[in-house]
């Protein structure tokens, strides 16, 4: 049905939220609802648009634009502690099926 995504500030302030759409990257469909996530090299390689995943870290696809050149981080459950929303996204299933999913980013900067 719908994956909702709420980017927080680093201090836990909420900045915003939005539906997600499939095919995008997270700062590509942030700055579509005009909440400003820092992109610079857009290849997984620069580290400026990283967020920390707070919520709903099985929604998300850290490969959706392009494979990773170095893997995330991964908590004690196997879970990416982080993504680089420039080429992260939401995996299409969760898009595609009949219940409502949440996310919670925190900038990092
Ligand atoms: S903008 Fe450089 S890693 Fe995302």
């Amino acid at each position: 049905m719908t994956v909702t995504i709420t980017i927080q500030q680093p201090t836990g302030e909420k900045i915003g939220s939005f539906i997600a759409e499939d095919n995008r990257s997270i700062s590509q469909m942030a700055e579509k609802n005009n909440i400003d996530i820092p992109v610079s090299c857009c290849q997984w390689a620069c580290y400026v648009c990283a967020c920390k995943v707070k919520w709903g870290n099985k929604y998300i696809q850290i490969d959706k634009i392009m494979p990773p050149a170095i893997l995330p981080e991964r908590d004690t459950e196997g879970n990416f502690k982080e993504i680089m929303t420039c080429v992260g996204g939401i995996k299409s299933e969760y898009i595609k099926d009949q219940e409502n999913h949440e996310v919670i980013l925190e900038k990092l900067i």
